[in-house]
């Protein structure tokens, strides 16, 4: 940590500053300092008025009687005893002034269009909830969802919603044990995948991996399985009396249905992250407060307008894709883009090329994705037609200072504001964030917090700093509610660092002399791999699994297009002997178990690893032998030997 803290020091010395052009000013939702200073005031000074006040723009069965209710920290509330449902007011509520507005463009990889109104997207999704209801799904029960970006995500989504059930959707990269234990810890009563998706042009068979992966899954009831072509099948197996085809047993079922009420602190969904142990903790979001935080943070940090064409490029799977691809925008009335495929396909100019069909106006994507444009050069960018986009943003992972002015130069050409957004999982939306029509930005900085958020950033003993942990002060209304089967770990991960005073972040952060944050990454033992949070203990478990491997470390470094790349460490067992064959077994069991995006950059086999007397491994050392520096401090070290050996070997692999 200690050199990225230094790289932005200097990042910090020579930033500029860049304003918003007079003429998005003009058109903004909040247009000055003032305003923004004005409403902040507001939202940390009296927060039940101001989230009050927000929540009333959207539609609630019955009222709350309390806005926030702290009388059992960490465990908020948000909403008390009001009623409402995320479907009806994404869908219901916008029929009378939207119903004939587009809601939904799809675009899947080999080129296959849809579009969707209000009223359609309203009609699919009544026809899905009444199909879930019909084979047996209610309120309460959780469903795992597995599919392309293909428009039934977001109508499933929707539809899980709409019934009171609660859905866990788990990205279409993962595999089969990334599957199998969020279905077991979860246990999920039904899932919903597709007979296969399209990646570079190939058939990811989404339905053989889920086969796979329920193996052992006594929860699983029924597995509807959608048609990826509403005219044909890809190749899967169908198991009777367990897997259903939605096409088949969706016939005839009502285009109506009065949505649940629910509870706003009834749980909406469970979205599963990497924790610093092995397995992915299951991260509890409710309704109420998420759905006002949703569709706030959209309003204001997209500064979205009726005639906004969005296009957010994140999967349904990521928490991106659950805020700000479905409920956000959708809560907005806005009209969303979703592309099934990847970026290079058939092209390098794919996505320029949806941007200039769809006139996209808002465009929202991560810093792995900029810098590997960037890469690629300008002229796919410059070969379409851009100039519909008026705002753009990056989210995922602090962007570097060149990745942000090509974003802005090439992409935005240079009249557009860029937001980077901070927030994570278990945030549910944006926290830390330029107001585009308001803040000075500074390359690489997400800059000030957004209503009703006070961060800060402290020393381990809780003193305000300018260099260490991110931490939040207040309960926010879209914070998780807590970690599925675990509420222990909840309120001692995530308020137990400074005795309940703080959310801790698990990031570390500078502030500048404009109070302005910067997020550096990571204090605990997660790699941010192009944007996905990866843990390094649940690599290190699933190595194991090869008979050859004794122990290892994963750690992450520095990685000009990913931000980060994982470097594995490994000892073998006695008697083995470190070849390519066994490095090639090694990547085919996280690609199979994890998912391909989990594969290290490169694998060193060691005698041994860097450990305290203690027996910690100390991955500081670890990650200067695979960075190059000067070792830092090795005093602590049970055997320093054991480095210089593995310096040798990170050279020789
Ligand atoms: C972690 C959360 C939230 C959506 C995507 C990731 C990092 C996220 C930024 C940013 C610097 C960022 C943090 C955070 N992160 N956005 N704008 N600048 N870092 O969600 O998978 O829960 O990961 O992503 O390290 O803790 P997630």
């Amino acid at each position: 940590m200690e050199v990225e803290a230094e790289q932005t020091r200097n990042l910090i010395h020579h930033s500029h500053k860049y304003a918003p052009s007079a003429s998005f000013v003009e058109q903004a939702n909040l247009k000055s300092f003032e305003e923004y200073k004005r409403l902040y005031d507001e939202s940390i000074n009296s927060p039940e008025t101001f989230w009050g006040r927000v929540a009333s723009e959207l539609h609630w069965f019955n009222p709350w009687s309390q806005v926030l209710d702290s009388s059992d920290k960490p465990f908020f509330k948000w909403f008390v005893g009001a009623q409402t449902n995320l479907a009806y007011n994404c869908l219901d509520r916008h029929l009378e002034l939207h119903g004939d507005k587009i809601a939904l463009i799809y675009e899947g990889e080999p080129g296959d269009r849809l579009t969707y109104t209000y009223r359609q997207l309203h009609e699919e999704t009544c026809k899905f909830a009444n199909t879930l209801l019909h084979l047996g799904v209610r309120k309460g029960d959780r469903v795992a969802i597995y599919l392309p970006l293909v428009a039934e995500s977001v109508i499933s989504i929707l539809a899980v919603a709409r019934i009171g059930a609660i859905h866990n959707v788990i990205f279409g990269g993962f595999a089969v044990d990334s599957i199998k234990g969020r279905i077991l810890d979860s246990t999920a009563k039904l899932i919903i995948t597709s007979d296969g998706g399209y990646r570079r042009g190939r058939v990811i068979p989404l339905k053989d991996l889920v086969d796979e992966g329920v193996d052992g899954c006594p929860s699983v009831e029924k597995i509807l399985v959608i048609r990826r072509h509403p005219d044909r099948q890809l190749p899967c197996k169908m198991q009777e009396g367990r897997d259903v085809w939605y096409h088949e047993v969706s016939q005839g079922k009502s285009l109506s249905h009065e949505a649940q009420h629910m509870d706003a602190e009834d749980m909406l969904f469970l979205l599963y992250t990497s924790g610093t142990t092995g397995s992915p903790k299951g991260i509890v979001h409710t309704t109420g407060g998420y759905m006002v935080g949703a569709y706030l943070t959209c309003k204001i940090v997209f500064d979205l307008k009726p005639h906004d064409i969005y296009w957010c490029t994140a999967d349904v799977g990521w928490i991106t894709g659950h805020t700000y691809v479905v409920y956000g925008p959708l809560l907005n009335a806005t009209t969303v883009v979703i592309f099934e495929g990847a970026p290079d396909w058939p092209d390098k100019a794919r996505f320029w090329d949806i941007i200039e069909r769809y006139s996209v106006s808002v465009f929202y994507t991560a810093p792995t994705a900029i810098r590997t444009f960037m890469k690629w050069g300008d002229e796919f960018p410059n070969s379409k037609n851009l100039s519909s986009l008026r705002l753009l943003g990056s989210v995922g992972e602090p962007i570097n200072p060149e990745a942000w002015l090509w974003y802005r130069t090439v992409i935005g050409h240079d009249n557009c504001p860029i937001v980077d957004t901070w927030w994570q999982t278990e945030t549910g939306s944006i926290l830390i964030t330029p107001i585009p029509g308001v803040t000075l930005t500074k390359p690489g900085s997400a800059t000030l917090p957004f209503f009703g958020i006070e961060p800060a950033v402290l020393t381990e003993t809780g003193e305000v700093t300018d260099y260490g942990s991110l931490a939040i002060k207040k309960p926010w209304p879209s914070m998780l509610r807590g970690i599925y089967g675990n509420q222990e770990r909840y309120k001692q991960g995530y308020w137990g660092m400074w005795e309940g005073k703080y959310y801790y972040t698990s990031d570390g952060a500078l502030t500048d002399e404009d109070g302005y944050f910067w997020i550096i990454g990571r204090l605990d033992d997660i790699v941010n791999v192009a944007g996905h949070r990866v843990s390094t203990a649940e690599l290190e478990g699933v190595v194991l699994e090869h008979h050859s491997v004794a122990e290892s470390a994963f750690i992450g470094i520095h990685h000009d297009i990913k931000g980060q790349g994982l470097i594995a460490f490994i000892i073998l067992r006695q008697g083995n002997v470190g070849s390519p064959k066994l490095k090639q077994e090694i990547n085919e069991i996280i690609g199979k178990k994890l998912g391909k995006f989990e594969l290290p950059e490169k694998i060193v086999f060691v005698n041994d690893l860097p450990k305290t007397r203690s027996g910690k491994i100390m991955r500081r050392l670890l990650r200067d032998v695979a960075e190059g520096r000067p070792l830092g401090n090795t005093t602590t070290l049970a055997d320093p030997s054991v480095i210089d050996h593995i310096v040798e070997e990170f050279k020789l692999s």
